[in-house]
Protein backbone atom coordinates (compact mmCIF):
# COMPACT_ATOMS: atom_id res chain seq x y z
CA UNK A 1 0.00 0.00 0.00
CA UNK A 2 1.98 3.21 -1.16
CA UNK A 3 1.13 6.32 1.14
CA UNK A 4 -0.34 9.10 -0.87
CA UNK A 5 0.72 12.63 0.14
CA UNK A 6 1.16 12.98 3.86
CA UNK A 7 4.34 14.78 3.64
CA UNK A 8 3.92 17.59 6.21
CA UNK A 9 2.69 15.11 8.65
CA UNK A 10 5.54 12.38 8.06
CA UNK A 11 8.37 15.42 7.70
CA UNK A 12 6.97 16.42 11.24
CA UNK A 13 6.83 12.87 13.01
CA UNK A 14 10.84 12.32 11.60
CA UNK A 15 11.43 16.09 13.42
CA UNK A 16 10.04 15.25 17.02
CA UNK A 17 11.58 11.59 17.00
CA UNK A 18 15.09 13.37 16.07
CA UNK A 19 14.36 15.32 18.83
CA UNK A 20 13.99 12.89 21.19
CA UNK A 21 10.22 12.71 21.81
CA UNK A 22 7.31 9.82 22.14
CA UNK A 23 4.32 10.32 20.33
CA UNK A 24 1.03 8.76 20.81
CA UNK A 25 -1.51 9.19 17.40
CA UNK A 26 -4.99 8.49 18.24
CA UNK A 27 -7.40 8.56 15.53
CA UNK A 28 -10.51 7.12 13.90
CA UNK A 29 -9.93 4.48 11.85
CA UNK A 30 -9.12 3.84 8.42
CA UNK A 31 -7.79 7.80 8.54
CA UNK A 32 -4.73 6.21 7.40
CA UNK A 33 -2.53 5.57 10.43
CA UNK A 34 -1.66 2.52 9.21
CA UNK A 35 -0.37 3.09 5.94
CA UNK A 36 1.51 6.31 7.48
CA UNK A 37 3.29 3.55 9.91
CA UNK A 38 4.27 1.35 6.93
CA UNK A 39 5.58 5.04 5.44
CA UNK A 40 7.38 5.12 8.05
CA UNK A 41 8.94 2.14 8.82
CA UNK A 42 9.60 2.35 5.03
CA UNK A 43 11.69 5.98 5.27
CA UNK A 44 13.55 4.69 8.57
CA UNK A 45 16.60 4.54 7.33
CA UNK A 46 16.77 7.67 5.36
CA UNK A 47 16.36 9.76 8.42
CA UNK A 48 18.56 7.73 10.15
CA UNK A 49 16.68 5.35 12.30
CA UNK A 50 16.21 1.65 12.21
CA UNK A 51 12.23 1.22 12.68
CA UNK A 52 10.09 -1.60 13.65
CA UNK A 53 5.94 -1.65 13.40
CA UNK A 54 4.63 -4.34 15.63
CA UNK A 55 0.83 -4.39 15.09
CA UNK A 56 -0.01 -5.58 18.00
CA UNK A 57 -3.96 -5.95 17.60
CA UNK A 58 -3.96 -9.57 17.80
CA UNK A 59 -1.55 -10.41 20.29
CA UNK A 60 -2.83 -12.41 23.63
CA UNK A 61 -0.47 -10.96 25.90
CA UNK A 62 2.76 -9.41 27.16
CA UNK A 63 5.26 -12.39 26.16
CA UNK A 64 3.88 -12.18 22.94
CA UNK A 65 4.05 -8.24 22.40
CA UNK A 66 7.61 -9.11 23.26
CA UNK A 67 8.13 -11.09 21.15
CA UNK A 68 6.85 -9.72 18.53
CA UNK A 69 8.95 -7.15 18.76
CA UNK A 70 12.16 -9.38 18.87
CA UNK A 71 10.89 -11.02 15.34
CA UNK A 72 10.19 -7.85 14.05
CA UNK A 73 14.56 -6.40 15.29
CA UNK A 74 15.11 -9.99 13.54
CA UNK A 75 13.48 -8.74 10.09
CA UNK A 76 15.18 -5.35 10.05
CA UNK A 77 17.24 -4.97 7.13
CA UNK A 78 20.47 -3.53 8.66
CA UNK A 79 21.33 -4.81 11.87
CA UNK A 80 18.19 -6.78 12.62
CA UNK A 81 20.00 -10.71 12.47
CA UNK A 82 23.43 -9.30 14.23
CA UNK A 83 21.06 -7.20 17.23
CA UNK A 84 19.34 -10.44 18.06
CA UNK A 85 22.37 -12.81 18.13
CA UNK A 86 24.24 -10.86 20.15
CA UNK A 87 21.01 -10.00 22.72
CA UNK A 88 20.83 -13.49 22.98
CA UNK A 89 24.11 -14.17 23.68
CA UNK A 90 24.04 -11.43 26.29
CA UNK A 91 20.60 -13.03 27.84
CA UNK A 92 22.24 -16.65 28.00
CA UNK A 93 25.15 -15.87 29.92
CA UNK A 94 23.28 -13.71 32.30
CA UNK A 95 20.58 -16.89 32.91
CA UNK A 96 23.09 -19.24 33.16
CA UNK A 97 26.52 -17.37 34.17
CA UNK A 98 27.83 -19.71 30.88
CA UNK A 99 28.45 -19.73 27.12
CA UNK A 100 25.47 -21.67 26.38
CA UNK A 101 24.18 -20.32 23.36
CA UNK A 102 20.15 -20.27 23.13
CA UNK A 103 17.69 -19.17 21.17
CA UNK A 104 16.06 -15.85 22.09
CA UNK A 105 12.71 -17.94 21.45
CA UNK A 106 13.57 -20.26 24.12
CA UNK A 107 14.70 -17.66 26.42
CA UNK A 108 11.65 -15.63 26.36
CA UNK A 109 9.67 -18.86 27.03
CA UNK A 110 12.38 -19.43 30.50
CA UNK A 111 11.88 -15.81 31.62
CA UNK A 112 9.20 -13.57 32.65
CA UNK A 113 8.83 -10.93 30.23
CA UNK A 114 9.64 -8.10 32.32
CA UNK A 115 13.62 -9.16 32.61
CA UNK A 116 13.85 -10.31 29.01
CA UNK A 117 12.05 -7.01 27.59
CA UNK A 118 14.61 -5.09 30.12
CA UNK A 119 17.53 -6.66 29.20
CA UNK A 120 16.28 -6.14 24.88
CA UNK A 121 15.59 -2.79 25.45
CA UNK A 122 18.85 -2.31 27.36
CA UNK A 123 20.59 -3.81 24.37
CA UNK A 124 18.90 -1.81 21.93
CA UNK A 125 19.44 1.68 23.44
CA UNK A 126 23.69 1.07 23.67
CA UNK A 127 23.83 0.85 19.72
CA UNK A 128 27.06 3.39 19.94
CA UNK A 129 27.60 4.16 16.08
CA UNK A 130 24.48 2.99 15.01
CA UNK A 131 21.19 4.67 13.84
CA UNK A 132 18.71 4.73 17.08
CA UNK A 133 15.48 2.22 17.22
CA UNK A 134 12.06 3.90 16.80
CA UNK A 135 9.24 1.33 17.82
CA UNK A 136 6.13 1.91 16.08
CA UNK A 137 3.41 -0.06 17.79
CA UNK A 138 -0.29 0.35 15.91
CA UNK A 139 -3.45 -0.67 17.92
CA UNK A 140 -2.03 -0.03 21.27
CA UNK A 141 -5.40 0.35 22.28
CA UNK A 142 -6.59 -3.01 21.16
CA UNK A 143 -4.42 -4.97 23.16
CA UNK A 144 -4.85 -3.36 26.29
CA UNK A 145 -8.84 -3.56 26.03
CA UNK A 146 -7.31 -7.65 25.69
CA UNK A 147 -4.86 -7.04 28.85
CA UNK A 148 -8.24 -6.05 30.74
CA UNK A 149 -10.67 -8.68 29.13
CA UNK A 150 -7.99 -11.06 31.00
CA UNK A 151 -6.46 -9.87 34.12
CA UNK A 152 -8.76 -6.95 34.77
CA UNK A 153 -8.22 -2.71 35.15
CA UNK A 154 -5.05 -3.33 37.25
CA UNK A 155 -3.37 -5.09 33.47
CA UNK A 156 -3.48 -1.67 31.97
CA UNK A 157 -1.95 0.33 34.60
CA UNK A 158 0.89 -1.86 35.25
CA UNK A 159 1.63 -2.60 31.42
CA UNK A 160 1.28 1.62 30.89
CA UNK A 161 3.51 2.19 33.94
CA UNK A 162 5.71 -0.49 32.84
CA UNK A 163 6.29 1.10 29.54
CA UNK A 164 6.64 4.33 31.17
CA UNK A 165 9.52 3.41 33.21
CA UNK A 166 11.35 2.15 30.18
CA UNK A 167 10.80 5.48 28.09
CA UNK A 168 12.80 7.02 31.08
CA UNK A 169 15.45 4.54 31.45
CA UNK A 170 16.31 3.80 27.93
CA UNK A 171 15.81 7.04 26.77
CA UNK A 172 17.56 6.38 23.02
CA UNK A 173 14.73 4.21 22.17
CA UNK A 174 12.10 6.23 20.24
CA UNK A 175 8.37 4.93 20.67
CA UNK A 176 5.34 5.77 18.85
CA UNK A 177 1.90 4.89 19.68
CA UNK A 178 -0.97 4.39 17.39
CA UNK A 179 -4.50 3.11 17.84
CA UNK A 180 -7.96 3.88 16.62
CA UNK A 181 -9.78 6.24 19.61
CA UNK A 182 -10.85 4.06 22.79
CA UNK A 183 -7.50 4.96 25.05
CA UNK A 184 -8.14 8.14 26.05
CA UNK A 185 -11.36 7.09 27.39
CA UNK A 186 -9.73 3.51 28.43
CA UNK A 187 -7.25 6.04 30.18
CA UNK A 188 -9.51 8.54 31.87
CA UNK A 189 -11.79 5.40 33.05
CA UNK A 190 -9.16 3.69 34.47
CA UNK A 191 -7.19 6.72 35.79
CA UNK A 192 -3.80 5.75 34.26
CA UNK A 193 -3.51 9.41 32.38
CA UNK A 194 -0.49 9.48 34.17
CA UNK A 195 1.12 6.81 32.42
CA UNK A 196 0.91 8.74 29.09
CA UNK A 197 1.82 12.15 30.05
CA UNK A 198 5.18 12.20 28.42
CA UNK A 199 3.76 11.43 25.27
CA UNK A 200 3.08 14.03 22.43
CA UNK A 201 -0.01 13.66 20.95
CA UNK A 202 0.36 13.64 17.44
CA UNK A 203 -2.90 14.69 15.58
CA UNK A 204 -3.56 13.12 12.44
CA UNK A 205 -6.39 14.36 10.19
CA UNK A 206 -7.84 13.92 7.49
CA UNK A 207 -6.85 14.80 3.65
CA UNK A 208 -7.04 18.83 2.88
CA UNK A 209 -9.41 19.49 0.62
CA UNK A 210 -6.82 19.91 -2.49
CA UNK A 211 -4.76 16.79 -1.95
CA UNK A 212 -8.12 15.08 -1.66
CA UNK A 213 -9.02 16.23 -4.89
CA UNK A 214 -5.64 15.27 -6.44
CA UNK A 215 -5.97 11.87 -5.01
CA UNK A 216 -9.32 10.79 -6.09
CA UNK A 217 -8.07 12.34 -9.90
CA UNK A 218 -4.98 10.19 -9.69
CA UNK A 219 -6.84 7.46 -8.18
CA UNK A 220 -9.16 7.31 -11.53
CA UNK A 221 -6.47 7.82 -13.82
CA UNK A 222 -4.63 4.85 -12.65
CA UNK A 223 -7.70 2.85 -13.73
CA UNK A 224 -7.73 4.56 -17.21
CA UNK A 225 -10.53 7.29 -16.29
CA UNK A 226 -10.89 10.39 -15.98
CA UNK A 227 -12.42 11.99 -12.98
CA UNK A 228 -13.94 16.04 -14.01
CA UNK A 229 -13.47 19.10 -11.85
CA UNK A 230 -16.93 19.39 -10.58
CA UNK A 231 -17.45 15.52 -9.90
CA UNK A 232 -14.02 15.71 -7.65
CA UNK A 233 -15.26 18.71 -5.85
CA UNK A 234 -18.71 17.27 -5.41
CA UNK A 235 -17.59 13.92 -3.42
CA UNK A 236 -15.51 16.08 -1.52
CA UNK A 237 -18.14 18.53 -0.48
CA UNK A 238 -20.90 15.45 0.32
CA UNK A 239 -18.65 13.44 1.97
CA UNK A 240 -17.43 16.57 4.24
CA UNK A 241 -14.97 14.37 5.75
CA UNK A 242 -12.07 13.68 3.63
CA UNK A 243 -10.94 10.40 4.84
CA UNK A 244 -8.37 8.38 2.26
CA UNK A 245 -10.35 5.29 2.91
CA UNK A 246 -13.88 6.48 1.86
CA UNK A 247 -12.35 9.01 -0.88
CA UNK A 248 -10.84 5.97 -2.50
CA UNK A 249 -14.00 3.58 -1.60
CA UNK A 250 -16.69 5.96 -3.38
CA UNK A 251 -13.96 7.22 -6.52
CA UNK A 252 -13.35 3.23 -7.60
CA UNK A 253 -16.67 2.96 -7.51
CA UNK A 254 -17.51 5.81 -9.14
CA UNK A 255 -15.07 4.85 -11.99
CA UNK A 256 -16.50 1.54 -12.28
CA UNK A 257 -19.82 3.24 -12.80
CA UNK A 258 -18.55 4.99 -15.62
CA UNK A 259 -17.64 2.58 -17.64
CA UNK A 260 -13.95 1.75 -18.73
CA UNK A 261 -12.42 5.02 -20.64
CA UNK A 262 -15.26 7.22 -19.58
CA UNK A 263 -15.41 10.42 -18.03
CA UNK A 264 -16.38 10.41 -14.74
CA UNK A 265 -19.09 12.91 -13.85
CA UNK A 266 -20.87 14.07 -10.90
CA UNK A 267 -23.83 11.87 -11.38
CA UNK A 268 -21.37 8.93 -11.00
CA UNK A 269 -19.95 9.93 -8.03
CA UNK A 270 -23.41 10.91 -6.45
CA UNK A 271 -24.56 7.02 -7.61
CA UNK A 272 -21.41 5.63 -5.78
CA UNK A 273 -22.01 7.51 -2.78
CA UNK A 274 -26.08 6.55 -2.78
CA UNK A 275 -24.72 2.92 -3.49
CA UNK A 276 -22.54 3.71 -0.48
CA UNK A 277 -25.33 4.09 2.03
CA UNK A 278 -27.35 0.80 0.61
CA UNK A 279 -28.25 -1.65 2.53
CA UNK A 280 -25.71 -3.98 0.96
CA UNK A 281 -22.88 -1.71 1.93
CA UNK A 282 -23.79 -1.58 5.68
CA UNK A 283 -20.67 -3.28 6.88
CA UNK A 284 -18.56 -0.22 5.70
CA UNK A 285 -20.13 1.46 8.42
CA UNK A 286 -20.84 -0.52 10.85
CA UNK A 287 -17.53 0.06 12.74
CA UNK A 288 -18.81 3.33 13.62
CA UNK A 289 -21.48 1.60 15.77
CA UNK A 290 -19.30 -1.25 16.88
CA UNK A 291 -16.90 1.40 18.31
CA UNK A 292 -19.67 2.82 20.47
CA UNK A 293 -20.65 -0.79 21.64
CA UNK A 294 -17.35 -2.04 22.26
CA UNK A 295 -16.12 0.93 24.46
CA UNK A 296 -18.29 2.36 25.89
CA UNK A 297 -20.13 0.44 29.20
CA UNK A 298 -23.96 1.97 30.02
CA UNK A 299 -25.27 4.42 30.91
CA UNK A 300 -22.75 6.08 28.70
CA UNK A 301 -23.40 4.41 25.60
CA UNK A 302 -27.13 5.12 25.66
CA UNK A 303 -26.07 8.68 25.96
CA UNK A 304 -24.06 8.82 23.22
CA UNK A 305 -26.73 6.91 20.89
CA UNK A 306 -29.11 9.59 21.96
CA UNK A 307 -26.81 12.52 21.79
CA UNK A 308 -25.53 11.00 17.74
CA UNK A 309 -29.47 10.89 17.30
CA UNK A 310 -29.98 14.14 18.03
CA UNK A 311 -27.55 15.86 15.92
CA UNK A 312 -28.37 13.28 13.20
CA UNK A 313 -31.89 14.81 13.57
CA UNK A 314 -30.99 18.85 13.70
CA UNK A 315 -30.30 19.62 10.25
CA UNK A 316 -28.76 23.05 11.30
CA UNK A 317 -26.53 21.00 14.50
CA UNK A 318 -27.13 20.72 17.56
CA UNK A 319 -26.06 23.20 20.53
CA UNK A 320 -25.84 22.32 24.06
CA UNK A 321 -29.02 23.22 25.57
CA UNK A 322 -30.69 20.46 22.75
CA UNK A 323 -27.97 18.03 23.79
CA UNK A 324 -28.94 18.59 27.50
CA UNK A 325 -32.94 18.14 27.29
CA UNK A 326 -32.34 15.19 24.94
CA UNK A 327 -30.67 13.60 27.82
CA UNK A 328 -32.65 14.24 30.39
CA UNK A 329 -35.44 11.96 29.47
CA UNK A 330 -35.46 9.32 32.16
CA UNK A 331 -35.14 9.35 35.15
CA UNK A 332 -31.47 10.06 35.04
CA UNK A 333 -30.21 13.48 35.05
CA UNK A 334 -27.16 14.40 33.07
CA UNK A 335 -25.18 17.72 33.97
CA UNK A 336 -23.84 19.90 31.48
CA UNK A 337 -20.40 19.26 32.24
CA UNK A 338 -21.18 15.69 31.64
CA UNK A 339 -23.00 16.49 28.21
CA UNK A 340 -20.22 18.59 26.93
CA UNK A 341 -17.70 15.43 27.94
CA UNK A 342 -20.15 12.89 25.92
CA UNK A 343 -20.17 15.36 22.97
CA UNK A 344 -16.38 15.96 23.15
CA UNK A 345 -15.69 12.31 23.01
CA UNK A 346 -17.99 11.73 19.86
CA UNK A 347 -15.89 15.17 18.16
CA UNK A 348 -12.69 13.13 19.27
CA UNK A 349 -13.47 10.12 18.42
CA UNK A 350 -14.62 11.68 14.46
CA UNK A 351 -17.88 11.56 14.31
CA UNK A 352 -18.91 15.02 15.22
CA UNK A 353 -17.66 18.34 14.66
CA UNK A 354 -18.10 21.58 17.23
CA UNK A 355 -18.37 25.02 15.71
CA UNK A 356 -17.37 28.24 17.41
CA UNK A 357 -20.67 28.72 18.41
CA UNK A 358 -21.20 25.12 20.16
CA UNK A 359 -23.15 23.58 17.57
CA UNK A 360 -22.21 19.39 17.14
CA UNK A 361 -22.80 18.03 13.40
CA UNK A 362 -21.86 14.83 12.25
CA UNK A 363 -18.18 15.30 10.36
CA UNK A 364 -19.25 13.00 7.15
CA UNK A 365 -22.65 13.90 5.91
CA UNK A 366 -22.52 10.03 4.68
CA UNK A 367 -22.33 8.88 8.08
CA UNK A 368 -25.05 11.10 9.36
CA UNK A 369 -27.65 9.89 6.27
CA UNK A 370 -26.15 5.96 6.89
CA UNK A 371 -27.21 6.72 10.94
CA UNK A 372 -30.67 8.24 10.43
CA UNK A 373 -31.29 5.63 8.12
CA UNK A 374 -30.06 2.30 10.13
CA UNK A 375 -29.55 2.90 13.36
CA UNK A 376 -32.01 5.81 14.43
CA UNK A 377 -35.84 4.14 14.28
N1 LIG B 1 -1.95 8.20 2.58
C1 LIG B 1 -2.72 7.30 1.95
N2 LIG B 1 -2.53 7.06 0.63
C2 LIG B 1 -3.28 6.18 -0.03
N3 LIG B 1 -4.28 5.47 0.53
C3 LIG B 1 -4.52 5.65 1.83
C4 LIG B 1 -3.74 6.58 2.62
N4 LIG B 1 -4.22 6.55 3.87
C5 LIG B 1 -5.21 5.66 3.89
N5 LIG B 1 -5.42 5.12 2.68
C6 LIG B 1 -6.47 4.12 2.30
O1 LIG B 1 -7.35 3.97 3.41
C7 LIG B 1 -7.31 2.62 3.91
C8 LIG B 1 -7.35 2.64 5.42
O2 LIG B 1 -6.14 3.18 5.92
P1 LIG B 1 -5.45 2.60 7.22
O3 LIG B 1 -4.07 3.12 7.27
O4 LIG B 1 -5.61 1.13 7.27
O5 LIG B 1 -6.35 3.28 8.33
P2 LIG B 1 -6.23 3.15 9.92
O6 LIG B 1 -5.00 2.38 10.24
O7 LIG B 1 -6.21 4.56 10.40
O8 LIG B 1 -7.50 2.45 10.33
C9 LIG B 1 -6.04 2.04 3.34
O9 LIG B 1 -6.16 0.65 3.15
C10 LIG B 1 -5.90 2.75 2.02
O10 LIG B 1 -6.70 2.13 1.05
MG1 LIG C 1 -4.84 0.61 11.21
Amino acid sequence: MSCYDRLDETAALWRQLADGRNLLMLAPRRIGKTVLLNHLLGTAPEHRFRAILLDVEGLLDEKAFFRECCASIQEEQTTGKKVMASFAHRLSRLLRGGAADDDWRSLLVRTDWQSFAEELFAHIDDHQDDPPWVILVDELPVFLQRLQDRDGPAAIRDFLYWLRGMRQKYQRIRWLYAGSIGLDSIARRQRVEGALNDLDPFQLGPFTPETARLFVADLARRRGAELTDAAARRLCERLGWLSPYYLERIAEDACAGAGVGASVETAHVDAAMDRLIDLDKRLYWASWREHLDRNFPEPDRTRLYRILETVAKADAGADGSLLLTALARGDQVVGELEARDLADTLVTDGYLTRDAAGRYRFRMQLLKEWWLRFVVF
